[in-house]
């Protein structure tokens, strides 16, 4: 039954699966496989095996006859689909190949084979890989503050498996919410995720379907820097400081303005008592040197006119005058002599004169 010539793998393949088949149950036509799921632009082949006599074959795909194996010749709808035959003996074995499949071929694929064969059906679906876009590009943000990613995903089907990526790291699918909604016949989905921005690093956003042998992906770069010193609270901080301080300074102000006050009111008094103690002094002084003067000058006189009582009641007004402004001179200075020195006048020194100041201020 073997002959040189089926050497090659899809023979064999063949011959494998219709040995398989009739050993098992004694199958005449086999269609495989029953199910495939293929990304839209693949390429995808089913193997129909007859074993027996096979004159015509039909290939219907969504319900069009797209492809007819009539006698070992194949004619088909479009070049879209083609088909190979194998066969050896009895045994037939007939590859169909949709060529760069599209969501529109997805559904039943039947295979019918003229005879008492029947018809054998396959399901076929399409994935289709769509778009991802991390929204919003590269950030910049403030550390700690919370950041938000979106990550759009646009005509997929069937909805993807949306996951995201830190730093080479999966996140914690806790942190992130995927939404997804139909677009006419395939799907959107926007993924929402949420966390604090620690340090700068890169978030990759993943989709994928099951056909995909790599996620499609997007992903941002995120500068983190770092938070900036808080001015309000330092300026708050600094203005009710400088205003207590400010408080204090003019109560500590207004204190030493009093005390100052109650300082020059007592100096003032001091200085009304030094200035009448001044005064009195000088007078003193005065009153000394007057009364020196007056030792020397009034007294003379005085003692002049003493000396000449005769001369007095003799010579009249005109001296009686001239002795009386001496004796007036003498009268005013012994009456500051006496406001000064409570009248003690009677030891003319310059000690006596301390001591009796020594009582005016007592
Ligand atoms: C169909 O047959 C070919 C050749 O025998 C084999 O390589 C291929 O894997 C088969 N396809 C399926 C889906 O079984
Ligand atoms: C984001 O940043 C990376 C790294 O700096 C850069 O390679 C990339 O082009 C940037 N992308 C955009 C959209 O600006
Ligand atoms: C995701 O949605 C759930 C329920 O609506 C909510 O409790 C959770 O906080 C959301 N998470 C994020 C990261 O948005
Ligand atoms: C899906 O995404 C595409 C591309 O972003 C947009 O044009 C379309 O309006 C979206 N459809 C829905 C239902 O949001």
């Amino acid at each position: 039954m073997l002959s040189a010539s089926w050497t090659s793998w899809p023979n064999l393949f063949c011959i494998h699966l219709l040995l398989c088949a009739t050993g098992a149950v004694s199958e005449k036509f086999l269609l495989a496989p029953l199910n495939s799921t293929v990304l839209q632009g693949s390429d995808v082949r089913f193997n129909a095996t007859v074993q027996g006599e096979m004159e015509f074959m039909t290939w219907t795909v969504r319900g069009n006859l797209v492809l007819i194996v009539a006698n070992s010749n194949v004619t088909t709808f479009s070049n879209q689909f083609s088909a190979r035959i194998y066969s050896s003996g009895d045994i037939n074995c007939v590859e169909f190949t949709i060529h760069s499949v599209t969501r529109r071929e997805s559904g039943p694929i039947i295979c019918a084979v003229l005879g008492e064969y029947g018809s054998k059906t396959a399901q076929l679906y399409v994935q289709e890989s769509g778009s991802v876009t991390i929204m919003g590009g590269n950030m910049t943000v403030v550390q700690d503050q919370e950041v938000e990613l979106q990550c759009v995903t646009s005509a997929w089907f069937p909805i993807p498996t949306v996951s995201w990526i830190q730093n080479g790291e999966a996140v914690d699918s806790n942190l992130y919410n995927t939404t997804s909604m139909a677009d006419g016949d395939s799907f959107n989905s926007t993924s929402v995720l949420k966390f604090l921005a620690v340090r700068t690093n890169t978030l990759e956003c993943l989709a994928t379907v099951s056909t995909l042998t790599e996620p499609q992906s997007s992903s941002v770069f995120l500068v983190v820097v770092p938070k900036p010193t808080d001015w309000t609270v330092l300026i708050a901080v600094v203005v009710s400081i400088g205003g207590f301080a400010l408080l204090v300074l003019l109560i500590l102000g207004i204190i030493f303005c009093y005390k100052r006050r109650k300082e020059k009111q007592l100096n003032y008094q001091d200085e009304m008592s030094r200035r009448v103690r001044t005064q009195s002094q000088i007078s003193g002084v005065n009153a000394a040197g007057q009364r020196q003067g007056q030792v020397n000058t009034g007294y003379v006189p005085e003692g002049q006119t003493s000396v000449a009582p005769s001369e007095l009641t003799d010579s009249g007004f005109g001296q009686a005058n001239g002795s009386s402004v001496f004796e007036m001179h003498g009268v005013v200075t012994s009456n500051q002599a006496v406001n000064g020195y409570s009248g003690a006048d009677n030891t003319v020194d310059k000690s006596g004169f301390k001591k009796h100041r020594h009582v005016t201020i007592v």
